[in-house]
């Protein structure tokens, strides 16, 4: 254990900060996320939630501030070191690989992640078990570039999984999705939870924020300006304003569940 660090945090973010150019993205961030829970990431585009996750996943390096996972100091571990110790992120755009079927992709991941499986074997055993936690069993065989959308953020999920993560860090993982399709989504995050998945979700779905997340975070202009319960936090004023007071707001913080 590193002095200093919350002895209770899985992910403890300290003052993190990344600028390009003279635009603050991620600006003096802290936050914690403990070991089992769901933490939200909200804020309007361009508030700087993925240029947070590329901090934590290690794609960007930080121009101040510390990230400590475990008690374990990683700032400046490459991404490969921290996905090693169990951080492992989906992106905003699905980046499955196209030309291999959906058990194929999952196969790879669980192969190449943290702990590969010891034969091919028990890897196609378990890449089938990540297919069911993600609902997508049924189309194992398919070639990835031929799923729908939500299939493929499924499989981006199912991937994600196979590489055993501590921490999953889904980024908007909802969007384009349909009312069934969400609440596939849902499940599917639940499950990975009780397989004992600490997760920080961004997401604009406010019926996705309240179904799952424990706490949320809220990003304005790269500062986090609000924490609590999603109940809680999305009554707050300030982040009312956040999101109502530029034109086309991504959420709808006080109508409540859609
Ligand atoms: N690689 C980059 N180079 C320059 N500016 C960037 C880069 N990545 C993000 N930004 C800028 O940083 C800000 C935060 O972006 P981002 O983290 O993607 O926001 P969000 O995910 O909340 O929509 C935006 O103004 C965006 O244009
Ligand atoms: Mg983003």
């Amino acid at each position: 254990m590193t002095p200093g660090a919350s002895p209770q945090a899985l992910l403890d973010v300290r003052a993190l900060s990344k600028a390009f150019g003279g635009l603050r993205a991620v600006d003096a961030v802290s936050l914690a996320v403990h070991e089992g829970e769901i933490l939200g990431l909200l804020g309007p585009n361009g508030s700087g939630k993925t240029t947070l996750f590329n901090l934590i996943a290690g794609d960007l390096a930080p121009d101040a501030g510390e990230i400590y996972f475990a008690g374990r100091p990683i700032t400046r571990y490459a991404p490969s070191r921290r996905a090693a110790l169990g951080i492992v992120r989906t992106f905003q755009l699905v980046r499955a690989l196209l030309n291999l079927t959906v058990l194929d992709n999952v196969l790879v991941a669980r192969l190449y992640g943290r702990e590969p499986a010891p034969s091919v074997s028990r890897a196609r055993a378990e890449a089938r078990r990540c297919l069911e936690i993600a609902g997508l069993d049924d189309r194992a065989g398919r070639p990835a570039a031929r799923l729908p959308l939500a299939d493929r953020k499924k499989l981006e999920i199912a991937r994600a999984l196979a590489a055993r993560p501590r921490l999953l860090l889904l980024d908007e993982p909802a969007a384009g999705l349909d009312q069934r399709e969400v609440d596939a989504l849902l499940s599917l995050v639940r499950g990975a939870r009780a397989e004992g998945i600490t997760l920080m979700i961004v997401e604009h779905n406010m019926r996705v924020v309240h179904a799952l997340c424990d706490r949320v975070v809220v990003l304005s202009a790269g500062r986090a300006i609000a924490e609590g319960t999603p109940a809680r936090v999305l009554e707050h004023a300030a982040v009312v304003e956040v999101y109502l007071g530029r034109g086309d707001p991504p959420v709808r913080p006080l109508t409540g569940p859609r």
